[in-house]
């Protein structure tokens, strides 16, 4: 955060001395100072000038988001409530908090200890590092109270305040309070997995201008303060619940209909089309092999791993919802 602070007082002060220089070439006697000087240090001053904006602009989004106070609470873990998380923790998070594994991905395998650099991995590590965390209780997680975490949850900041750069982009802020506090209590429940590497983002000067400059796509609505899951049945409205815990909508877009590529991520496509050829049996057998009916696999960018967990009823308002018009 220094290093980013004294990156954009250095490239504020590269700004104000184009600036100078402008004025100077204006002020010039000669002609052809006054038009080239003037037109190339102005040209100079107003993209330096840029970096500065979008720069200070990405710093202030991920250093003061302006976060509300974590709430007071405190979670139960009631049997229930552990199972019910550990449920979900399956299907949405195993896929990026697991360990690493030797071909420098997550090995989707407990225990939950992080570790993972998804910046590098996936080819962004010039804007800093973005690395799963620990959420085992031998991690950060366990200074955190059950507010600070549902907090991190619900609206992806951190213990300091700071705004999660990949979590923000998942859509955990939909998922209710009940499901929240949930996966609170079965993260409590896991036995603590000490992990010495390095954890958390690490978004250099370069992130920030992208952030700022808006390179990364539209930041993801606010979340309300209070969420309510619609009743579980085999209906669309649960379906697109099941798509928000099962971490579709973070690819393919909050309606399912495909979203647009970034600097950092490719466009992903509209599912719906293919699944509405496919019978309910056939969407289910797709999702638990990750193999469609014609013998064609999914490629390894679409982690059908998350839904193969899923109970029948849950792939079943998941069908539904993705054969219902949005
Ligand atoms: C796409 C990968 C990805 C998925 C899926 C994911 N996380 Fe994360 N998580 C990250 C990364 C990366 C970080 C590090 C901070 C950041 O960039 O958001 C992180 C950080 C966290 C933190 C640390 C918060 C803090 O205060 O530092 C918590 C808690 C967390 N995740 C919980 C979860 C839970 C619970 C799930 C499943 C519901 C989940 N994550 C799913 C990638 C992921
Ligand atoms: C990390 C991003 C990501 C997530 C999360 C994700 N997908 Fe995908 N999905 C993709 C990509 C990329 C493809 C294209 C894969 C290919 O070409 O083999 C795809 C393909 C698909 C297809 C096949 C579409 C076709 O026309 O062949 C379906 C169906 C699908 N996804 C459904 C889902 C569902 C349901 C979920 C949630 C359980 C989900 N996806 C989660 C990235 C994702």
């Amino acid at each position: 955060m220094f290093v980013n602070l004294l990156v954009l007082l250095i490239v504020l002060a590269i700004t104000f001395f184009f600036g100078r220089l402008t004025v100077r070439a204006v002020k010039a006697q000669r002609m052809w100072v006054k038009i080239l000087g003037g037109l190339g240090a102005g040209l100079l001053t107003l993209i330096v000038g840029f970096v500065a904006f979008a720069g200070a602009r990405g710093l202030i989004t991920s250093y003061f988001p302006g976060a509300d106070p974590a709430p007071d609470l405190t979670v139960a873990g009631t049997p229930e409530q552990i199972a019910r998380g550990e449920y979900l923790v399956n299907i949405a998070c195993v896929g990026c908090h697991s360990p690493v594994g030797p071909n420098g991905r997550p090995t989707g395998e407990y225990p939950l200890s992080g570790g993972w650099n998804i910046a590098e991995s996936e080819g962004f590590g010039f804007i800093g590092d973005m690395i799963a965390e620990n959420l085992t209780p031998g991690g950060k997680l366990k200074d955190y109270s059950d507010g600070e975490l549902f907090r991190a949850l619900r609206y992806s900041i951190d213990r300091q305040g700071h705004k999660l750069g990949m979590m923000s982009f998942l859509p955990y802020r939909e998922l209710s309070n009940e499901d929240t506090e949930a996966i609170i209590a079965y993260l409590r429940s896991l036995p603590p997995v000490p992990n010495s590497s390095p954890t958390g983002d690490n978004m250099n000067f370069l992130g920030a201008v992208m952030s700022g400059a808006g390179l990364f796509g539209e930041p993801p609505p606010p979340a309300p303060a209070i969420v309510n899951a619609p009743p579980q049945g085999v209906n669309a409205e649960y379906g697109k619940y099941v798509a928000t815990f099962g971490e579709c909508r973070g690819c393919h877009g909050t309606d399912m209909t495909g979203s647009p590529a970034t600097s950092v991520s490719p466009a992903t496509i509209n599912p719906r089309p293919f699944v509405t050829t496919l019978t309910l049996e056939e969407f289910i057998q797709t999702m638990r092999t990750g193999v469609r009916p014609s013998g064609t696999p999914f490629s390894e960018a679409m982690p059908w791993q998350n839904a193969s967990m899923m109970t029948d009823d849950d792939l079943a308002a998941l069908f539904t919802y993705l054969t219902t018009e949005p």
